[in-house]
């Protein structure tokens, strides 16, 4: 077993950057580097390079960066033992408890499930059989159960078991995928007399199934069981197909079922894919957030499909998209009713899907009637407990709109969301902005004087809000964020509300602010400072990124580029040099 110590430089020397970003972004190699889309943020013409030579990968266009590590803490949404752990992994090094040969276990699994999706949809493409007539009655046609290799599985016993076996496949393995069941010492097929939906990843990997009867027959579905190479909460049907029309139409509609997929892909709506009957995890939601932040919800009109849209609004926030739902007419599911209405019609249910809080106060009004007081008080709380997972903007907006609609009193409702207390701080707020935790000690003097400006004349909240990004402390930012949602054009700022409006560790940052920090009648000249700092700032980050950018360029294939960034380059460091003199 390898010791931690030299772990990280054992890992970065045996698993090439190349193959780790390549089994996730489709690569192209020009000259000395490799270029593909980038994962990190949504865009149609590929700005991110990887470079074999040194080991690291850059974008231009969002400016992420770093090693084969970074990458894959940040595709997989780990930390940074995880981000080893499955690297370890990759490449067969033992790592504590990582079993040796993991990954050449899999890739048997991987195949075998390869082997089953051919062998069943080869069943389906030899007419007649039962799965072929039953989609075809599903109004599918030819090419799109083609694309979506649909397969069928006959009635018979054992027809795959035999067909694996005389492969020569190890029935363990077999029966670690589910495919085929043990009983009373015999083997017999999962999947009988069943239309199968073969489940693949965005790497082109078969990694599960679906099997739907042909029918009536119960149950209705079968899926395969979780195993090393299939995780329900990591998986999204169809996302292989769809994920290039999900970035490229910035938009992804999430349905609940197999068939809602298909049909809308036949349709021509194929910016979609399928979460599978379960809840949304907040795995999906990272996965979809690689080709897009805005997803539309369109689950089923049932009140299990709404329960379920409901929960998966949340975690679609909390991982930071725009979310919407979709309503769908006459209590139907996406695919009967694009049958029986045709594209435009749900190309029109698209257009006038409800921003998520939208739909969540109209779910609660639903239930109250609201001219009683027993209904306006059922009505501010349930509203006022949705809105608290917003940020504290967004909820002005919305506190506005219900007040003016309900009749209820601004005041009594902005109390009720924010509280006396503090605020509940929306995951997203803290984790997607990737802002420094901490308090006091944390905070830069830039931070500070910020706050201070507003809090002297709130005239200065609007014209320092193009530098929010410059909070870069999570305390100094929710302490911009209610300041920005307090604010009042011509009103000075409330320091109680704000007070009372913050958690503890902020509360702290803004007594030692109002403490340490003294502006007086000089806020003009501050003002320019800050600014001023923050184009240095600003500067430096865009020198730094240049500097990373330039060293993994192609000396040939993109000279036009090296020469404007070179010429970038120069510039700020001439000026730099420049103001470096001037204070001799
Ligand atoms: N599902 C499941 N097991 C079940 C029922 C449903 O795994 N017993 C999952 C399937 O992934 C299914 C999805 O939940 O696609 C939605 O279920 P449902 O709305 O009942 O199925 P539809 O997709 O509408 O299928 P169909 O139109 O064929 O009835
Ligand atoms: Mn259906």
């Amino acid at each position: 077993m390898a010791s931690n110590f030299n772990i990280v430089e054992e890992i970065k020397s045996r698993c090439n950057i190349v193959d780790v970003v390549g089994r996730q972004v489709a690569l192209k190699k020009t000259g000395y580097n490799h270029k593909g889309l980038c994962p990190f943020h949504n865009e149609k013409t590929p700005s991110f390079v990887v470079s074999e030579d040194k080991q690291i990968f850059t974008c231009f266009g969002c400016g992420a960066t770093g090693d084969v590590i970074e990458f894959t803490k940040r595709y997989h949404n780990l930390d940074f033992q995880g981000a080893l752990e499955k690297l370890a992994e990759e490449c067969g090094l033992e790592l504590q408890n990582t079993g040796f040969g993991a990954e050449g276990k899999k890739a048997q699994l991987y195949e075998i499930n390869r082997e089953t999706a051919s062998f069943y949809h080869k069943r389906f493409s030899m007419e007649p059989n039962s799965a072929a007539a039953y989609m075809r009655s599903r109004e599918l046609g030819p090419s799109v159960l083609k694309k979506f290799g649909i397969g069928y599985a006959d009635a018979e016993w054992q027809s795959l078991f035999d067909y694996l076996s005389s492969k020569g496949y190890d029935r363990k393995l077999l029966l670690s995928l589910g495919l085929v069941s043990e009983s009373g010492g015999k083997i017999y097929d999962k999947f009988r007399d069943r239309v199968v939906f073969p489940i693949i990843s965005t790497s082109k990997k078969v990694i599960g199934f679906g099997g739907r009867t042909i029918g009536n027959g119960t149950p209705k579905y079968l899926n395969s069981q979780e195993s090393p190479i299939f995780q329900k909460k990591n998986s999204l049907y169809g996302l292989n197909l769809t994920r290039e029309d999900i970035n490229r139409e910035d938009c992804a509609i999430l349905v609940e079922g197999y068939m809602d997929v298909i049909s809308l892909y036949q349709y021509g709506i194929r910016n979609v894919s399928a979460s599978l009957g379960t809840a949304l995890t907040e795995s999906q939601a990272m996965m979809l957030k690689r080709y897009t932040d805005n997803v539309i919800l369109a689950y089923d009109a049932d009140e299990a499909g709404q329960a379920a849209a409901l929960r998966g609004m949340d975690i679609l926030y909390a991982a930071g998209c725009n979310v919407k739902i979709l309503q769908i007419p006459g209590g139907k599911d996406p695919d009967e009713y694009i049958k029986e209405n045709g594209k435009e019609a749900f190309s029109a249910l698209i257009k006038q899907a409800l921003p998520f809080m939208d739909y969540k106060l109209s779910n609660i009004k639903k239930q109250v009637d609201l001219n009683t007081t027993a209904g306006n008080v059922f009505f501010l709380k349930e509203a006022a407990r949705a809105m608290k997972c917003i940020s504290p903007v967004e909820a002005e907006t919305y506190i506005k709109k219900v007040a003016s609609e309900t009749g209820i009193s601004e005041g009594a409702f902005r109390l009720e969301v924010f509280g006396s207390g503090f605020v509940t701080v929306p995951k997203n707020w803290e984790n997607t902005e990737g802002r420094r935790k901490g308090g006091i000690d944390r905070s830069s003097l830039l931070e500070l004087h910020l706050i201070r400006l507003m809090l002297l004349r709130s005239s200065y909240v609007p014209l320092i809000e193009p530098y929010k990004d410059f909070f870069e402390t999570v305390s100094c930012y929710r302490i911009y964020e209610i300041i920005r949602s307090l604010y009042k054009p011509d009103e000075e700022i409330d320091l109680k509300q704000l007070q009372d409006s913050l958690d503890e560790e902020s509360r702290a940052v803004l007594a030692h602010t109002l403490e340490t920090v003294h502006i007086a009648n000089r806020d003009k000249q501050v003002f320019e400072e800050c600014v001023s700092h923050i184009r240095t700032i600003k500067k430096g980050k865009r020198e730094e990124e240049l500097i990373k950018i330039l060293s993994i360029l192609d000396d040939e294939k993109d000279s036009e580029k090296i020469l404007e960034l070179s010429k970038e380059l120069m510039d700020i460091q001439r000026e730099r040099y420049k103001g470096a003199r001037n204070e001799l």
